[in-house]
């Protein structure tokens, strides 16, 4: 999401929610979960997939009987009202927002929305109020478990959530690792990173670059697949490690983006001390994050903490002043700030 963007549309929003009635306002932020759920279903149920540029009736999109009719209608009309598809006549047509919840394409947000609607994420919200009254963390109310156990003990989850991560990176990846932190690098080692996107991104972008991931064992085959398909894989370690314990030692950066904030100040610093560890003298941390009081990025970076408030034990989005802190604390510099033209910002130090 490009950074300027993202200001101005804030701007023009606030000027038409000051025109509209105000019921209507919060009748559309009341009853957000059918959009949530909306999305979600127009992806799992392969009508995103299907939808094109020519307006059909449900009849036409539904006449090989995989749906119930009457309730794809509705789907489709809900999906219109919220602006996910146009209506055109009795007809549904794909628009902007259709595409990006179609399966291909790089930029697609689909195994985001798909996440954003399954019971696993949803049940973890239905205990938000917990979190507000007693500090409570909701996912392990809702599950019993933290979320990192429930993700590794089932293959399906684990990937499913892994996939909606990676649409979120695919987005940011070329921007961020178009920022100074990233260039003139031999080696770089992506810490909790994902399926890869984010190394495959700096990897294509920086040819000279020779890159290692280290991940939970069950998402690193998933970033295998990714890297061999992509033929990085003679450029790529990859490292099954529960990285509180180890990382790989030696390489001169290495990159936490979007890691802090799945965890509270305790862990976090126990994690960077963990990096500290393994970094030879004079190398650099670049850490990547979505940062509160970012002008433009705060609203979003607000939505995201409130994410980590419902799903994570203490995790939380940080201003630049506060991560900071941390890295002082765990024996790094002051951090250098790079904006990014997304929403992100790079955070840079150096081992002291
Ligand atoms: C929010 S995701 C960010 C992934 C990636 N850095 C990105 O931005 O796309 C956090 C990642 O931390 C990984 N993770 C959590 N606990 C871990 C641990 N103890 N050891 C290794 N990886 C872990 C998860 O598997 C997950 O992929």
């Amino acid at each position: 999401m490009a950074r300027l963007a993202v200001w101005a549309y804030q701007r023009l929003r606030a000027g038409v929610d000051r025109l509209a009635p105000p019921e209507l306002l919060l009748a559309e932020r009341i009853t957000g979960v059918a959009g949530t759920a909306v999305a979600g279903a127009l992806v799992s149920s392969g009508l995103a997939g299907r939808l094109d540029d020519r307006p059909r009736s449900a009849r036409e999109l539904v006449s090989d009987g995989a749906l119930d009719r009457d309730s794809a209608e509705r789907l489709l009309r809900g999906a219109a009202a919220v602006g996910l598809v146009d209506r055109v006549g009795d007809g549904f047509r794909r628009n902007r927002l259709t595409r990006g919840l179609q399966p291909d394409g790089r930029r697609t947000l689909a195994p985001l929305a798909t996440f954003f609607a399954s019971e696993t994420n949803l049940r973890a919200w239905s205990r938000f109020l917990e979190a507000v009254r007693a500090g409570e963390v909701p996912f392990r109310r809702a599950h019993g478990h933290g979320i990192w156990e429930h993700l590794a003990a089932s293959e399906e989850e684990g990937a499913h959530f892994a996939r909606a991560m990676d649409a979120l990176t695919r987005l940011d990846a070329d921007a961020v690792v178009d920022t100074p932190g990233f260039s003139g690098l031999p080696g770089l080692c992506d810490v909790a990173g994902g399926t890869g996107a984010l190394l495959e991104a700096a990897l294509l972008a920086h040819p000279e670059l020779q890159g290692v991931l280290v991940e939970a064992p069950s998402v690193v085959q998933l970033a295998r697949r990714r890297f061999e398909r992509a033929g990085l894989l003679g450029r790529v370690r990859l490292e099954p490690a529960d990285v509180f314990a180890r990382v790989p030692e030696g390489l001169p950066a290495y990159v936490l983006k979007d890691v802090l904030h799945d965890w509270d100040d305790a862990r976090a610093l126990a994690l960077l001390e963990v990096v500290r560890q393994a970094m030879p003298p004079g190398a650099r941390l670049l850490l990547v994050e979505l940062l509160l009081g970012d002008g433009p990025v705060e609203p979003l970076a607000s939505l995201v903490d409130l994410q980590m408030l419902a799903l994570t034990d203490g995790g939380r989005q940080r201003s630049a002043e506060e991560l900071g802190a941390l890295l002082r604390k765990s024996g790094f510099a002051p951090p250098v700030v790079h904006r990014t033209r997304t929403a992100s910002s790079v955070l840079v130090s150096e081992a002291v």
